[in-house]
């Protein structure tokens, strides 16, 4: 890995060996497009494009392959979402109000106050765990399921039931994109109506997502194009497929959807090993000049350090090797609440090795002294 440490999981993880073969296997032997064509390739690859919106079914409990549409990425997933709900007769002539809150990030709430929406905010605990006693009333509710700064799991199915008890026709958007990458997302228990993550965090390429969606019958489409029509009826008409197809107009990202079929089974059989995370934790909490701001057993690390700006820190790390994040992690909301500019995070992914751990705390706390 040219001699670096990269600590930088939860950016975007690093490929397996598995993954890319099977990209190159695609691109060199099977090409084409999908969804068009009807020689034995085309549908070859149909099938294999079936295969792997099943196995995502399958990977996060849904009720099967027609609920999972294929995005590129958590932020076109969840600003998607945005337009779908807006389009929704019932919101034709009100105001939509949204229920968002401080551990978003800017990829889950930005896209609703974007859209003109009445914004109230979910108040949050100490530990920047939703206060489920205090979910607002709302048209729309936005849960983080895991913040990609605190590392927490949120517990999903509790939100969902304390906000439907407020509004039983409140629609539940989950950013799932840091959850999945930890644990297993339930989309039949959970019972969201959305549910967005990206391919690149848990090993696939980027420019592939999933919007999962429970009730695809209730919604009319947001985009509009070649591959989601039966037939056109008219000079100014159409018919539509039914789910997923309607959703998915023009080409898919067909070798990245390919390849994260192979990068599912790689991650459920190799995910992030946090007794890293943890070792990391009590080194650096030594260090009188390091301020430790997750929990000891957080999916990842977050710290500043007391002495110098956290983007010096970075450049020195990143001068000696250690790939690590720094800045606001696009969780300006929740850096402007917790008064702090920015903040350093340490995620880390099956390729990460105790050795990695150790090699990092010494040229941290090297620098930070
Ligand atoms: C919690 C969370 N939501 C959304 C996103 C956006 O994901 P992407 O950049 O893959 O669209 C990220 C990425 O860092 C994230 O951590």
């Amino acid at each position: 890995m040219n001699n670096i440490i990269y600590l930088d999981a939860a950016a975007s993880a690093l490929k397996s060996e598995s993954v890319i073969q099977r990209q190159v296997g695609f691109l060199t032997n099977e090409y084409a497009n999908a969804g068009r064509g009807i020689c034995a390739r085309a549908a070859a690859v149909d099938s294999s494009v079936a295969d792997v919106r099943a196995k995502i079914a399958k990977f996060i409990n849904a009720p099967g392959p027609d609920n999972i549409i294929f995005t590129s990425g958590t932020t076109d997933g969840l600003n998607r979402v945005v337009h779908l709900v807006c389009k929704m007769d019932e919101f034709a002539n009100r105001s939509i109000t949204a229920a968002v809150s401080d551990i978003d990030h800017h990829s889950a709430r930005m896209p609703w106050i974007a859209s003109g929406a009445n914004i109230v905010l979910c108040p949050m605990d100490e530990s920047w765990a939703y206060d489920v006693s205090q979910i607002p009333v709302a048209d729309v509710f936005v849960i983080t399921a895991m913040s990609n700064v605190m590392g927490m799991r949120q517990n999903v199915s509790e939100l969902i039931n304390a906000a439907r008890k407020k509004n039983p026709n409140v629609i539940t958007v989950v950013d799932a994109a840091q959850y999945v990458v930890h644990a297993d997302i339930n989309a039949s228990e959970w019972g969201a109506d959305f549910i967005c993550f990206s391919g690149h965090k848990i090993g696939a390429d980027t420019g592939v997502g999933v919007m999962y969606i429970k009730n695809p019958e209730r919604f009319t489409p947001d985009k509009f194009g070649g591959g989601m029509v039966v037939k056109i009826t008219g000079d100014t008409s159409w018919m539509l497929e039914n789910a997923p197809e309607k959703f998915e107009a023009g080409t898919m990202p067909l070798t990245q959807i390919i390849g994260m079929g192979v990068a599912i089974d790689y991650w459920k059989a190799n995910r992030p090993d946090t007794n890293l995370i943890e070792y990391m934790h009590d080194k650096l909490s030594e260090n009188p000049n390091v301020h430790v701001i997750t929990q000891r057993d957080a999916a990842l690390l977050t710290f500043y350090p007391k002495n110098m700006h956290v983007l010096d820190f970075g450049a020195m790390v990143g001068a000696r090797g250690v790939c690590l994040r720094v800045g606001n992690m696009c969780a300006g909301w929740l850096h402007n609440a917790m008064k702090i500019p920015g903040t350093a995070r340490i995620s880390v992914g099956p390729w990460n090795t105790m050795d990695d751990a150790q090699n990092a705390i010494k040229i941290i706390n090297d620098i930070v002294k």
